[in-house]
């Protein structure tokens, strides 16, 4: 598995990736907004010259926060995942900031395991966050860094 920044020439398959994978998620488009913005970075994961993955983040004053994550569905519970999750934290300690923040639709379980794996805590209930998705309670999740 190689994680790299991406490349204009990676959106088109992380926009496909997105789509199959998520409720919400960025056209190609957006995705070029993304790309040119010195505030958010998208980075891809590759598994033998594939694009398999991807995840992009906002670069906040204090934090980064996970806008779109997906692995492709043929190479979940592989551990790839947790990798991506690995590799940002290492990011956030060596810029020096304190936390990694996201949003998640509440009632997706199989995150919330995923996630309290990785050792993110809820922060916060966001009610009826996701106004597209049929008015859906949401939560903010947080993973600190210790070492701050
Ligand atoms: C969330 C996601 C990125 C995780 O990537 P992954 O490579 O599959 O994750 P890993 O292999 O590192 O971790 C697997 C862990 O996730 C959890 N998990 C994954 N699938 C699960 C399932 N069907 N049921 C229960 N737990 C599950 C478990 O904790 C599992 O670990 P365990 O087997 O030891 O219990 C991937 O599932 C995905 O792309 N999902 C769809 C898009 C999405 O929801 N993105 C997140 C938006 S915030």
């Amino acid at each position: 598995m190689l994680i790299k920044k991406a490349s204009l020439e990676d959106l088109n398959d992380i926009e496909i990736i997105g789509k199959n994978s998520l409720a919400i998620n960025y056209n190609l488009y957006n995705l070029e907004l993304f790309f040119y913005d010195f505030y958010h970075n998208i980075l891809s994961v590759f598994n033998n010259n594939i694009i398999i993955g991807f995840i992009i983040y906002e670069i906040k004053l204090n934090s980064y926060h996970i806008k779109s994550f997906a692995i492709d569905l043929p190479y979940r519970n592989k551990g790839y995942g947790g990798e991506i999750l690995y590799y940002l934290k290492n990011l956030l300690i060596k810029d020096n900031l304190k936390f990694i923040s996201l949003f998640m639709q509440s009632k997706n379980n199989i995150l919330k395991k995923f996630y309290k794996k990785n050792k993110f805590i809820k922060y916060c209930i966001m009610e009826k966050y996701y106004t597209s998705l049929d008015y859906d309670d949401g939560e903010e999740l947080r993973w600190y860094n210790e070492k701050d």
